[in-house]
């Protein structure tokens, strides 16, 4: 079967959309932790130049071209007599509690070296001896004990890990004066603004990676290096952003600033406007009480859920125009507070989450090319003729959980939806399946409801629809309309509809009706059907035919 070109571009733009999630971390699910810059380990490439074996410590194994691999053998002690010729030395994983001048003085080729999860204090760490690595490019400290960072490491430095030591202090040694360094990696450390130096990346004009998130920071760093290409500084105490502290951080993309306490009077209209390259800013988790204005114009993915955002004024998204994704989810927003001209002009944004918010209707002036919305969990009493009209583009739309009822729903209110896949209006009061839904529609969640009827034609036309789940309301047989499920014989999934949907969105056909007040099984059910939930009913009985119009079921649950 020769696949359509349809499917191909949709499975392609699910890679991508995957690809903008990598790189901008974390997008939706911000709930896990995501294990922050993992220090990789870098292959250096080595000239290889013949000689003789070098002198191999016992339980390692080493080449000729300088690579000494000490990984986890349960070393309590570094191994004594290392070639000079070593340019890559493997620590890492073992007990190691001293490192003295004499022990790595002499390495003056050493290229990479690891001590990563070892058990080195400060105390433990003769630190001049570094001084003396003029190659050194790759340092991994990451999972030690020490306290103070080494006071002078060789300008020969591109990576230096730190991350997961007791650091309270940093020295202008440490990562000034460092020509080549491109990443520091400072996170899960005890680092206050005190115990950082006032010039922390002095003439280290090329760094691209800083990572100091879970610290003890309250001020933003000043001084960094404009060369900044993501910069990490979330779970810190973070209160304000001193004026200027971004202005020079023009290739800056990404910016963490998540978990910390700042607040709209911790900043102002020019803290991130000169970020112009920045294109994912992550706020979520702080203290702000409006969406702050000036943000950069580049910006495709911002982050401001979980703070407490009472409103949006008109003027503060309007310049973002580039912006794909905005998440304001648990806030405390009310309708009336979010100008109505707040998301004018931006056409990219596609994704829009405000579950969790104070809402009572339908935003006015949500952004007209929207593809998803999460208007769940707020107190949305009323959808009116024309709060939904404008959204022609949207293909998904959560309305669970609020506070819907039948008679303050316009029944003319998704006429414009013309391309809405999947609607989910669980946990309100409906009493009856609105009349009207889109028929574009392949999944209808209408669980958790008052239904007790389910009025003539409410199904008519709904071919594609793939998952219909009414559980837990109030139907009876004779309240839903003779032939209703029949109607959804349409969904004879056939052809490469069937194609697409196996292999993007992994639906079967589902019908869930349990939780409900039926007395039989229902006599015209579609022929397509393959899962059937008819638990938690008033079913008594079961027909030795109940199931020959449905030859394709896979799964019936009547307990
Ligand atoms: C940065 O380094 C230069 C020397 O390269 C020195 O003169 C200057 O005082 C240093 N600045 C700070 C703030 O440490
Ligand atoms: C920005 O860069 C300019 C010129 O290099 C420098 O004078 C200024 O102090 C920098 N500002 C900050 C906040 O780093
Ligand atoms: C949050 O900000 C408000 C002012 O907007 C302030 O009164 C309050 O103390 C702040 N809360 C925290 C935990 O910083
Ligand atoms: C910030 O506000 C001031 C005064 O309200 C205004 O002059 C300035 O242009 C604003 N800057 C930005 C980037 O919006
Ligand atoms: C609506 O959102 C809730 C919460 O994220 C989710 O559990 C539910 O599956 C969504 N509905 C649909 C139909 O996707």
């Amino acid at each position: 079967m020769a696949f359509p070109k349809h499917s191909i571009l949709q499975a392609l733009s699910v890679l991508l959309l995957a690809w903008v999630l990598v790189r901008c971390q974390a997008l939706v699910k911000p709930e896990e932790e995501e294990e922050e810059e993992p220090t990789k380990e870098v292959d250096v490439a080595i000239a290889v130049t013949k000689s003789e074996p070098i002198k191999c410590p016992p339980d390692c194994s080493c080449t000729a071209e300088g690579v000494i691999d000490c990984a986890g053998v349960d070393l309590t002690e570094f191994p004594a007599d290392l070639s000079d010729k070593t340019r890559q030395l493997s620590l890492q994983n073992n007990k190691i509690e001293e490192i003295t001048v004499e022990h790595i003085s002499h390495l003056h080729q050493l290229e990479t070296f690891n001590l990563q999860n070892n058990w080195l204090t400060t105390d433990g760490l003769e630190d001049e001896g570094f001084e003396m690595l003029e190659h050194l490019a790759y340092l991994y400290l990451a999972n030690n004990k020490l306290t103070y960072a080494p006071k002078v490491l060789p300008p020969s430095l591109v990576s230096a890990d730190f991350a997961a030591n007791q650091l309270t202090r940093i020295y202008p040694y440490t990562f000034g004066h460092k020509p080549k360094l491109r990443s520091v990696y400072l996170h899960n450390n005890k680092l206050t603004d005190a115990g950082l130096p006032d010039n922390m990346f002095n003439a280290s004009d090329n760094l691209e990676i800083l990572t100091m998130s879970s610290n003890f920071l309250r001020v933003v760093p000043k001084n960094l290096p404009s060369t900044l290409y993501r910069l990490h500084l979330k779970n810190n105490k973070l209160e304000k952003i001193p004026a200027g502290a971004f202005d020079n951080l023009s290739n800056l993309r990404e910016l963490y600033l998540q978990n910390n306490l700042l607040s709209n009077e911790g900043m102002n209209n020019e803290t991130f406007s000169h970020l112009s390259s920045l294109e994912c800013l992550d706020l979520s988790n702080n203290n702000l009480s409006v969406v702050p204005k000036g943000l950069p114009r580049n910006l495709v993915l911002l982050h401001m859920e979980k703070n407490s955002i009472q409103s949006i004024p008109g003027d503060a998204l309007t310049s973002v125009r580039n912006l794909e994704y905005l998440l304001l989810h648990n806030n405390k927003l009310r309708s009336r507070s979010i100008h109505p001209a707040a998301f004018q002009g931006l056409k990219k944004l596609h994704t829009l989450h405000m579950y969790n918010n104070l809402l009572e209707r339908v935003p006015r002036g949500l952004p007209r090319r929207a593809k998803t919305l999460m208007l769940l969990h707020n107190s949305i009493s009323e959808i009116g003729r024309n709060d939904l009209a404008l959204l022609y583009t949207l293909t998904e739309l959560n309305l669970s959980y609020n506070k819907l009822t039948s008679s303050k729903m316009h029944r003319e209110a998704f006429r414009k939806l013309r391309v809405l896949k999947t609607l989910d209006l669980s946990g309100n009061g409906l009493y009856t399946l609105p009349l009207g839904l889109p028929r574009s529609l392949q999944v209808l969640e209408v669980k958790n409801n008052q239904l007790n009827s389910i009025p003539d034609g409410a199904l008519t036309g709904m071919e594609k629809l793939q998952k219909l789940i009414l559980s837990d309301n109030q139907l009876k047989l004779n309240s839903i309309y003779q032939g209703a499920w029949m109607e959804l014989s349409a969904l004879t999934v056939s052809g490469w509809q069937r194609y697409e949907s196996d292999v993007l969105e992994l639906w079967s056909t589902t019908l869930d009706l349990s939780g409900n007040q039926l007395s039989h099984i229902p006599s015209d059910l579609p022929e397509s059907l393959e899962y059937l939930y008819l638990q938690s009913n008033r079913i008594s009985s079961v027909p030795a035919s109940a199931f020959e119009g449905t030859p394709n079921i896979k799964g019936i649950f009547l307990r």
